[in-house]
């Protein structure tokens, strides 16, 4: 399962990469807001400075909702790195666009997936990744884990390649149950990533072993 962290901050995309495990990154217009991002030649830029630092995919998402529209901005976003992929609203246009990008060799990653019906129409449209947003769908008291495992049996069932791309991801939990439920890619912010290290057992065997150390040397 590959390793994408979830954010538009440099910082902790250089943090996650420096622990040697980060496969790519995914961003929303939230996110970039949120790093103090606005106006399209700086979000292009950032992007820019994201694809330098990771060589993995980057989502870029798209704001516009209509067909052409989306194509456009698709385009200028494809054009800043080679590892770009164009994040899509599961919208009707969205969903055309998707086949637009697929017919001519751009990456696409399709957002705000809520159900397996939503999955087989992506799926079908060729884009590379699908997002289901488990923690939203946690939110109003349905199971977004379970929502992966239904989507990853229609896609082995149905031989499609699309990737299954676990977002909305607010714990390690939702790390290790997505693995189960057979995520191809989970999306986190680095918070849960880093939560995979611990474990009280670990520290406490740690502290023994180097107390026994010193014991032993002095
Ligand atoms: O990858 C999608 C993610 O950014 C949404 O997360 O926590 O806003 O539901 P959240």
């Amino acid at each position: 399962m590959k390793f994408f962290i979830d954010t538009a901050s440099l910082d902790q995309i250089k943090e996650a990469k420096d622990l040697g495990i980060l496969d790519g990154v995914t961003t929303n217009p939230s996110l970039m807001a949120k790093e103090g991002i606005s106006g399209e030649a700086n979000i292009l830029n950032h992007y820019k400075q994201i694809c330098d630092i990771v060589d993995g995919d980057v989502s870029a998402e798209v704001i516009s909702t209509d067909f052409e529209g989306i194509v456009e901005e698709g385009k200028r976003l494809a054009e800043i790195a080679p590892n770009i992929v164009v994040k899509v609203p599961m919208i009707k246009d969205g969903i055309k666009a998707i086949r637009w990008f697929t017919d001519h060799d751009i990456k696409t990653n399709c957002t705000l997936v809520f159900s397996p019906g939503q999955a087989i129409l992506a799926a079908k449209a060729g884009a590379t990744y699908l997002s289901p947003f488990i923690g939203r769908v946690d939110d109003i008291n349905w199971d977004g884990v379970t929502l992966i495992a239904e989507i990853a049996e229609i896609y082995a069932i149905q031989g499609y390649e699309t990737e299954i791309l676990a977002a909305s991801i607010r714990s390690s939990k939702h790390i290790v149950e997505s693995a189960k439920a057979g995520a191809d890619v989970i999306t986190s912010p680095l918070g849960p990533i880093l939560g995979l290290l611990k474990h009280p057992l670990t520290d406490i065997g740690l502290e023994k072993f180097l107390a026994d150390y010193r014991k032993a040397n002095g």
